[in-house]
């Protein structure tokens, strides 16, 4: 049996409903049981600041103390005019440093965008995927998850509508897992 991998998850969003945090729920329902769960969450993450590292915030610690304990990362994210969520982007900042100590390093990933709109978070996806090279995470290469018009995708409570999509998910989680395996052997 494979061995078990804890993946911290990181949803771009804070809204109510939110379709991302949807689909990563979905993600995490539909994967095989070799992965198991935590969303960290970014929300209450003060900006970040240099000149506070003599005296770092405790969730910022305690943030990076999280997300270093985890195998693996997958990050959901909305898109927000064209690019990653200021939020998202704050919780990747803080994790960076100090400067030599990023928790993100070698750390294996995934990313998923999802929007209501056609193009699914494209542009976020992409942007995202532009820091974790730089923080030398390897990102799942494929399948790619482009999540669009996912309004019309999930119910008000979360199922996943579209038997096309749960497929995809699925098989993402999927490659998810045989992904994280190859950097715990
Ligand atoms: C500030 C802002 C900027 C946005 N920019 C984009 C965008 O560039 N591309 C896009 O597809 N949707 C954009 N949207 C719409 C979001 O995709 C939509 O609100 C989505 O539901 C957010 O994800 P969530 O449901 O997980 O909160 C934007 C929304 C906000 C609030």
């Amino acid at each position: 049996m494979a061995e078990t991998s804890k993946i911290a998850t990181l949803v771009g969003s804070l809204r109510r409903g939110s379709l991302n945090r949807m689909a990563a729920r979905a993600i995490e329902r539909l994967a095989p049981p070799s992965l198991r769960f935590e969303e960290i969450g970014i929300g209450d993450l003060p900006a970040y600041n240099q000149d506070r590292e003599e005296d770092p915030p405790g969730a910022w610690t305690e943030f990076r103390d999280r997300v270093r304990g985890a195998d693996a990362v997958l990050f959901v994210t909305p898109e927000y005019n064209r690019s990653v969520p200021g939020l998202l982007k704050n919780a990747i900042d803080v994790g960076s440093r100090p400067y030599g100590r990023s928790v993100w390093s070698r750390k294996p990933a995934a990313v998923v965008s999802v929007s209501p709109g056609g193009i699914g978070g494209f542009g976020a996806n992409h942007h995202l995927r532009q820091s974790l090279v730089f923080l030398d995470m390897p990102v799942l290469q494929q399948p790619e998850a482009y999540i669009g018009n996912a309004a019309a995708i999930f119910d008000e409570a979360g199922a996943v509508k579209s038997e096309e999509t749960e497929k995809f998910l699925r098989a993402f989680a999927e490659a998810f897992a045989a992904w994280v395996a190859i950097f715990r052997s």
